[in-house]
Parts: structure tokens; C-alpha cells; sequence
């Protein structure tokens, strides 16, 4: 059914992306907001732009904290200002829209009930929620198929935590989120550049150190010019940093959820665990596009990894799967409100 108006959401720490069924196509934004106390100033990638500038009575943050729904109304008015920016003609189409949301599986009652306030409420409302499990979203993008499979297991890395599943049978048999991500990665390399530089960079210069430089496997030496503090004279320094420099830290981060994916497999039941080290482990997510991760990361577990084609899009992939294929519809759980 190509005419549903139906909407696909996945609300990451670092950015949301939405996909729209009757345009077919996918967005993505910045999961920021910028506020002067009620007022808001940006929404977005403008918003992310102020971030670490900010003055000092402007706030710029996400309104997701850890893989949930930290700030309600500031997500919806995030989702409310995306939507506008996909469909400016006509924002009555946002009531009474299917919205498929992509969930983490350990969630509190509570936590769940905030999926269905966030598209109703003041701005957003009338619209009917429907739930995916995030590992499920993954699996589908992965082309695992989930009515025959005897195991499988999904490693999703995010920005602020990754998020480790195995699959059996079309269910979830066991997950677990593991705060590291690629923004305790940025503080790594800012502790690996004070520690040998004497020199305080900001987040955001981190990341773009990971992005340019970032390698699993250090073969080819570079370097990149990045300002910050002197850590002794608190004065502005230029500095050229290494790409040893960045990857030692990068691979701090990633040794330690190497070891949390071995006790995690460890626990693993044995003939799902079998199947597992014969398929492979699949890696999706934004994180992963570290060149060499999953050569990196077989090398610390001794378990091959098939890597996503899709990286950070894989569970917006997914969902646009169930939503266009209707016997995929069955992953998909409805949160109804309750009638009097
Ligand atoms: N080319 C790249 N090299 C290294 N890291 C990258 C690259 N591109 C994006 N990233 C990292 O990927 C992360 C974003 O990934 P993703 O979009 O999957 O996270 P998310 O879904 O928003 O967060 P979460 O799943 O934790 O809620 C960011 O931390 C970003 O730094
Ligand atoms: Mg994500």
C-alpha cells in the first residue's frame, strides 16, 4: 500500500531519521534543539551548528538521553519542525498518520508510553503508534530471514551506546545496551590528545579527528592541524595531531565493548551460539564506519562480522520494510490508548 500515509522514525541520540511512505523517501537531521529558556532558537542541523558556541543563556542539547525519550516536548516539537520541513504545504497531514517507531528493547512502561505522547500531544496529535524492536529493524535490513532462522546475533553502534541481540526464531531471546558509542569514542581521543599534547580540544574537533583520520588498523601514518587550550598556560594552541594519537584512543573504546561482545556470547545458549560463529555477527550502525572495524573487532573475538551496506539507515531500512510489505506487519506492536 504505496498511499498510506504512514511515517518511519528512528530517534537516535545524535540524529533522527524519518522515512515518509507516500514520497518513498528517507531524512535525516540532527537530534538538537537550541532554547532560550521556553523560547526556541534552532532546531536541527542548525541547532547542532551552535553547539559548543553557545552563550552562555542559550542551551543546545538532544532531547534523547541513553536510547530513550529523555525530554518529551522538546522531541515532539524536534519531530513536529522535521515533518514540517519534509511536507511544508500541508502539516494537517501529521493527524491521523501510522508512525512506526524504532524501540529498544529494555524499556519501563513508562518509557514506552512516551513514544505514543511524543506524536500526541500539543503539536502532534491523533496518530496512531506502532512499535519495532530495534534488533528486528536491524535484522530485516541485514536479510536475515526471520521465519527460518535457528540464530543470529546484531551489534548496532550508535553515538551513545551499542546495542547487542541475538535472534532466534523471529524473537529476541537476548539484548543488552552497552553505553559506548561513537561520542564516548570523541572523548577518548580528547583524553589521548591532553594526555600527550598537554592540549584541551573540544568534542566537536574530536570527532572530526575520527572522521578524517579514525582507522582500525593504523597502517598509514597522517596528521591534522586542531586548535585547543594549553592545558598548563590556558592559552589557544595550534597542534598537529597524529593518527596514532586518535586511533590509541578510538581503540580504547572499541577493546572495551570487545570484551563486553565475548561475556555477551559467552552467555549466549551453545547451539545459538554455534550458528552464530557460522553466519557470523552482523555490525550495523553509525559507529561502524570506522575503516576496518569488523576485521577489528573478529580479531579481539575470533567471530567473523558481516558488515551492513546501510550503516546508521539500517534500522530506518528495516522499518521501511515493514511498513511497505504487509506480512511483515506482525513486528510491528500497536500502542492503543485506552477507552473509557
Ligand atoms: N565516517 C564516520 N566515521 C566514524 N564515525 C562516524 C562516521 N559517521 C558517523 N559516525 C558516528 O556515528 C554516530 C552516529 O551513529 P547513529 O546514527 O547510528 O547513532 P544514533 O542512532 O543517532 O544513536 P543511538 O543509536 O546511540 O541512539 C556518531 O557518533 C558519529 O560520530
Ligand atoms: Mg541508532
Amino acid at each position: 500500500m504505496i498511499f498510506e500515509n504512514a511515517y518511519g522514525i528512528d530517534l537516535g541520540n545524535s540524529s533522527v531519521k524519518i522515512y515518509s511512505a507516500l514520497r518513498n523517501k528517507s531524512y535525516s537531521e540532527k537530534n538538537v534543539i537550541a532554547a532560550r529558556g521556553r523560547e526556541i532558537i534552532a532546531v536541527g542541523d542548525d541547532a547542532y551548528d551552535m553547539l559548543e558556541k553557545e552563550p552562555l543563556d542559550i542551551s543546545v542539547k538532544s532531547p534523547m538521553a541513553f536510547g530513550i525519550i529523555g525530554d518529551l516536548e522538546l522531541q515532539e516539537i524536534v519531530l513536529y519542525t522535521f515533518f514540517k520541513r519534509i511536507n511544508p504545504i500541508n502539516p494537517i497531514r501529521f493527524m491521523g498518520t501510522n508512525m512506526f517507531f524504532t524501540v529498544p528493547l529494555d524499556m519501563t512502561a513508562v518509557e514506552k508510553r512516551a513514544y505514543y505522547y511524543v506524536v500526541n500531544g500539543r503539536w502532534l496529535h491523533q496518530n496512531r503508534v506502532y512499535m519495532v524492536e530495534s534488533p528486528i529493524a536491524d535484522a530485516l535490513s541485514c536479510g536475515i530471514d526471520l521465519n527460518n532462522n535457528s540464530g543470529s546475533m546484531l551489534v548496532n553502534m550508535g553515538s551513545q551506546s551499542t546495542e547487542l541481540s541475538i535472534i532466534s526464531g523471529g524473537k529476541i531471546i537476548m539484548s543488552r545496551k552497552v553505553p559506548i558509542g561513537g561520542k564516548e569514542m570523541n572523548e577518548a581521543i580528547c583524553q589521548e590528545v591532553r594526555k600527550r599534547y598537554h592540549l584541551q580540544i573540544g568534542t566537536r574537533t574530536a570527532k572530526r579527528l575520527k572522521i578524517v583520520m579514525g582507522r582500525m588498523f593504523d597502517d598509514k601514518k597522517e596528521a591534522r592541524r586542531a586548535v585547543g587550550i594549553d592545558s598548563v598556560s590556558g592559552l589557544p594552541r595550534e597542534e598537529i595531531i597524529s593518527s596514532q594519537v586518535v586511533n590509541a584512543g578510538i581503540a580504547n573504546c572499541v577493546n572495551d565493548l570487545a570484551g563486553e561482545m565475548k561475556t555477551f556470547l559467552e552467555r549466549t545458549p551453545p547451539q545459538i551460539a554455534w550458528h552464530i560463529a557460522k553466519e557470523g555477527i552482523y555490525l550495523t550502525g553509525g559507529s561502524t564506519r570506522i575503516p576496518d572495524m569488523d576485521r577489528y573487532l573478529s580479531s579481539c573475538t575470533g567471530v567473523t562480522f558481516n558488515l551492513s551496506d546501510y550503516f546508521e539507515a539500517s534500522s530506518l531500512n528495516g522499518l521501511e520494510r515493514v511498513i511497505r510489505d504487509h506480512t511483515l506487519r506482525k513486528y510491528a506492536v500497536p500502542i492503543k490508548e485506552r477507552k473509557l
